[in-house]
């Protein structure tokens, strides 16, 4: 782990930053339950785990003052009419806020709180998203064949509740909007979205 304070850059081309420390890479079979289109999902399993995205971090100890920080990357398609995203999670500390810079694609963070509120916020080059403390938050690539990359930061001991979302799902679905870039759908599972 660095001991003294860093710069990093995030070559044109990839932004896959130099010197990350951890490559993380989520698959189909990572998002059991989550898609609406289940045979779908199958189908496209039986073919081949596909590689839905990917995530680079830099290591800082996870405790309060620390600020950990990375790239996210979630490549373009869809299972069904849903398109490709993350798994979404709540902060384990549920008062944490989160920062995403987009740096390339176009795409929009779900969000939602425990009470019930939810929000939909688009991700373009050059945004800046604040994701509120309490809110779920999962990033979805609704472009047509370019990857989705987002530069994140939150704190250190926020850590990450992805079982809520597992077992639940969204309330908000994106789905191909035919003329439309996108569009938001009730997801009909939202309750029991891994069953
Ligand atoms: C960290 C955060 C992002 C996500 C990344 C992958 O709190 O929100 O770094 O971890 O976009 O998404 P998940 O973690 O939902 O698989
Ligand atoms: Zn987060």
């Amino acid at each position: 782990m660095r001991t003294e304070p860093y710069t990093f850059g995030l070559p044109s081309g990839t932004f896959i930053p130099e010197n990350y420390d951890n490559h993380i890479e989520r698959r189909l079979t990572d998002m059991k339950g989550q898609y609406l289109d289940q045979d779908a999902y199958r189908a496209m399993l039986d073919q081949k785990d596909t590689l839905l995205y990917e995530v680079y971090e830099f290591k800082r100890p996870e405790v309060a003052g620390e600020l950990l920080h990375g790239i996210s990357i979630v490549h373009p398609g869809k299972v069904g009419s849903e398109y490709f995203m993350t798994k979404g999670h709540f902060h384990s500390v549920l008062e944490t806020g989160e920062i995403y810079y987009c740096l390339q694609g176009q795409g929009v963070m779900v969000m939602e709180t425990p009470e019930g509120e939810w929000a939909v916020e688009e991700l373009r080059p050059g945004r800046v998203l604040y994701v509120l403390p309490r809110w779920a938050h999962r990033s979805v690539n609704t472009g047509q064949d370019e990857d989705l990359i987002t530069f994140f930061v939150y704190p250190g001991d926020a850590g990450h509740d992805y079982g809520t979302i597992e077992q639940k799902g969204f309330r908000k679905l994106i789905v191909d909007g035919g003329d439309e870039a996108f569009s938001v759908i009730d997801n009909p599972r939202w309750g029991n979205a891994d069953s």
